[in-house]
């Protein structure tokens, strides 16, 4: 068995002209959580959909524990809930657990014994009886979580668990994925656009745009990289202070706010400030300091993506989406 529980090398999708998913390579170890994130039609749902094996690479391949995507073995292993689930519409919640646990192969009866078992663990006991199709949309996403786990895999795969969710929900699946992966020794692959929502579950940040991998990183790691720190301060003289800092310091006018300076470098800065200010006689009025957050970071990448993507790929290259 390979020491990695998914091997991605260089696999990219192509529909038509158009590239999803472009050079892809990543190792994915057991039972860590990785995030999945990057804007619309950046490639999350198409990369998990060639984990899955439900589409295959224009190039490049992967193996999950080893075993090549799409084999048998590997679909064993591998745990899904999409973007979209459609669920027939005359079937009960009982019953749709139960038959999807007799196509990932489990006898009737083990179905019906782990349908139970999921039934009691995602609290849908009491409402087995009733049709999926008229849940709400969390409980629908429970449902679609637990048709995941149906077959014990090895590793989970959720595409935008939490989308359309009320920040309760949200964090009640965020909960259940967690006490998941401590319970069963899983492994995750989670998607959403939303950053900050999965900083406080995911041990490792996998950022997506324009079908690239922008990111691979421990989350620690990242929240280090994008630790970048915001100084106001306000004086008598702001022009001063200004002055006194540039060519040194990322520093800006703010009217009505003060001198705005981002940095890496938090306790020089403060220095800095501090001994302008006493030598320039300045009076000082406001002296805050601000971290930037993960999303503000992740918005940064972005932009930046987006500006050397508009060099680097042909915009032909996009039209035949
Ligand atoms: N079957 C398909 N045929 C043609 N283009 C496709 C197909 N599936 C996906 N695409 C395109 O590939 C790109 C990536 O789509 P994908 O669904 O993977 O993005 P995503 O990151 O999951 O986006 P979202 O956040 O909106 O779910 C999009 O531009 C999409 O239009
Ligand atoms: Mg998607």
């Amino acid at each position: 068995m390979s020491e990695y529980c998914i091997e991605l090398s260089n696999i990219t999708k192509r529909f038509g002209k158009f590239t999803a998913v472009d050079n892809i390579s990543l190792k994915l170890e057991s039972g860590r959580i990785y995030g999945m994130v990057g804007p619309n039609g950046a490639g999350k749902s198409t990369t998990m959909a060639l984990i899955m094996g439900s589409l295959f690479p224009t190039s490049g391949n992967g193996s999950v524990f080893g075993h090549p995507l799409a084999s048998p073995e590997a679909l064993k292993l591998l745990g899904y809930s999409p973007e979209f689930t459609s669920f027939y519409s005359d079937m009960k919640c009982y019953e749709y657990l139960w038959y999807m646990g007799c196509l990932s192969g489990l006898s009737s009866k083990d179905a019906a014994r782990r349908t139970e078992e999921l039934l009691e663990q995602f609290e849908l006991k009491e409402h087995k009886d009733r049709k999926v199709a008229k849940f709400s949309t969390g409980m629908k996403k429970k449902v679609s979580l637990a048709q995941a786990m149906i077959h014990h895999p090895k590793i989970l795969l959720l595409d935008e668990p939490t989308a359309n969710l009320d920040p309760t929900s949200r964090q009640e699946i965020l909960d259940t994925v967690r006490r998941m992966v401590q319970d069963e020794h899983l492994t995750v692959m989670i998607s959403s656009h939303v950053l900050t929502e999965l900083e406080t579950v995911i041990s490792h940040v996998l950022m997506i745009d324009h079908g690239r991998l922008i990111l691979n990183a421990p989350i620690a790691e990242a929240q280090e990289m994008f630790k970048q720190g915001i100084l106001w301060v306000d004086t008598s003289d702001n022009e001063k202070l200004l002055s006194g800092l540039a060519g040194t310091y990322n520093a800006e006018l703010v009217p009505g706010e003060g001198v705005r300076i981002t940095t890496k470098e938090m306790d020089a800065l403060k220095k800095d400030v501090v001994r302008l200010v006493y030598s320039g006689g300045m009076q000082l009025n406001r002296l805050s300091e601000e971290v930037l957050s993960l999303d503000s970071l992740y918005r940064q990448m972005m932009e930046g993506e987006k500006n050397g993507s508009d060099t680097e790929k042909d915009a032909s290259e996009n039209a035949g989406a």
